[in-house]
Formats: structure tokens, C-alpha cells, sequence
């Protein structure tokens, strides 16, 4: 290899590791020049009063909800916030304890770390809309069982529906393989966009899939911080948004 090949190599693989450490460094900091904004808009610009309001009337259907048992043993539902005229909504699986506490999705330590990533990514939280698979929290975390999912999905069907956002990102493999349908493992699924179908007649909605934040805690390997780091930047080209 030509030495000006072999340093401009270097320089990338250099580059690379400087940018997933700062990422995941826990600073987070989005360094972008003097006089430039620190962040970007990802809302397609305000909602409609209509789709507001529909999106507030499904968040009252789910605190009455009784479809599943999950219903009486909840303290609040979490039907989800953010932007109605978000381009990115991100699904997590269901509510901790934290967010059934508050009634908010990811507010607790996986909530933080996805601060930290829609952070990094240069947007806020509020551009974004955030939400779960499950609106009421399964009983010590446990997995969401079929019957519980099968009842709840037609909320977050519609409230994809009624944002229309340009990317769903799937977090974790209950996110994805509820979405896609289909059994492929997370790690199958990640990386690429797929086609999620909200309807007849509606074009699909790009869809990535990666790692849910609560994973990359526990396994916070460097090759896994780097692959969400990744997934995200596909996320934000997808949208013509600037990779910080
Ligand atoms: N994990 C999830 O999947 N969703 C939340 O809201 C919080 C943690």
C-alpha cells in the first residue's frame, strides 16, 4: 500500500475510534463550530390540530385500557410523547418501573442513554416522538407475552399512522420483530433499513432497527456502541440530516 494510502487509512480508523469515544464517552458534546447551532430540527414542522388531538385521545384510550391484564397492574400507562409532526419515532418494548412511576417513556437508565444518543445525533428529545410496543409495564420486566402485544399494537399503529414519520428506529429485538413480523434475531435485523407497512394505501415507512439502550448497558462493548453509533448515522443520512 502507497504510503499516502496507508496514512489516510490511519487517519480514518483514527477518526472513527475519536468519534465513538466521544459518542459514548459520556460527554456526548456534539462539537460543531462557533456560531453554528449545537442541534437540528427533525420535526417536519408543527402537526395539524386534528392530529394532535387524536394523538392525545389515544393516550387517554390508554390510561382506561383494559385490554390485558397488564391494565390492572399498572400505575400509569405510557402512551408515548414527543414531537406529532416528528421525522424519527423511536419504539422501545414496554415501560420499567420508571416510566410506569411517571407515566413517561424512557425516563429511567436506558432513557438516559437514549438522551444521550438522540444528543449525539445533534437533535433534542422533543423533536423526536418516543414510544413503546406496550403501554403498560409488564410485571419485573418481564418479556411482553403475545396476547398483551396483540392488544396493544393497534395504539402504536396508529399513532405511526397519524405521524407519519420518514424512520421508525426499532429499539431492541421486541421493537423490530414485532413491527417486521418476523423471527429474525435483532443482530439479523440491524443496520439495514426495512419497510414497515402502516396501511393500505400508505407508502412504507423506512425502518432500522438496532440495539435497545438497556442492551447496550449491559454489553457495553465497544463493537456494540459502535454499531448503534453506526445505525444512527444511517438514520440521519436516511433523513438529510447533518452526521455530527
Ligand atoms: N425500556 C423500554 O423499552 N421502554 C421504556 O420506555 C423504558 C425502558
Amino acid at each position: 500500500m502507497a504510503d499516502m494510502e496507508r496514512e489516510a487509512d490511519t487517519g480514518k480508523v483514527v477518526r472513527q475510534h475519536a468519534e465513538m469515544e466521544n459518542f459514548f464517552s459520556g460527554g456526548f458534546a456534539v462539537k460543531v463550530p462557533k456560531g453554528e447551532p449545537k442541534t437540528q430540527s427533525s420535526t417536519k414542522g408543527p402537526a395539524s390540530a386534528e392530529t394532535v388531538k387524536a394523538l392525545e385521545q389515544i393516550a387517554e384510550q390508554t390510561g382506561q385500557c383494559r385490554k390485558c391484564e397488564l391494565g390492572s397492574l399498572r400505575t400509569n400507562a405510557v402512551p408515548g410523547e414527543g414531537s406529532a409532526g416528528a421525522r424519527i419515532m423511536f419504539v422501545g418494548e414496554g415501560p420499567g418501573a420508571d416510566e410506569d412511576a411517571q407515566g413517561r417513556p424512557f425516563v429511567g437508565r436506558a432513557g438516559q442513554l437514549l438522551d444521550k444518543i438522540i444528543a449525539a445525533c445533534g437533535l433534542k428529545r422533543e423533536d423526536v416522538w418516543i414510544g413503546n410496543i406496550l403501554k403498560c409495564r409488564p410485571p419485573g420486566n418481564r418479556d411482553p407475552r403475545p396476547e398483551e402485544i396483540i392488544s396493544c399494537l393497534p395504539y402504536l399503529q396508529r399513532q405511526i399512522e397519524l405521524i407519519n414519520p420518514d424512520v421508525i428506529v426499532a429499539l431492541g429485538a421486541h421493537a423490530a420483530k414485532t413491527l417486521l413480523d418476523t423471527t429474525k434475531s435483532i443482530g439479523q435485523l440491524r443496520g439495514i433499513f426495512h419497510e414497515y407497512y402502516a396501511g393500505i394505501g400508505h407508502p412504507p415507512i423506512k425502518l432500522m432497527a438496532t440495539y435497545h439502550p438497556a442492551y447496550l448497558l449491559r454489553s457495553y462493548s465497544p463493537d456494540n456502541r459502535r454499531r448503534v453509533w453506526e445505525d444512527m448515522k444511517k438514520v440521519l443520512s436516511e433523513l438529510g440530516l447533518a452526521v455530527p
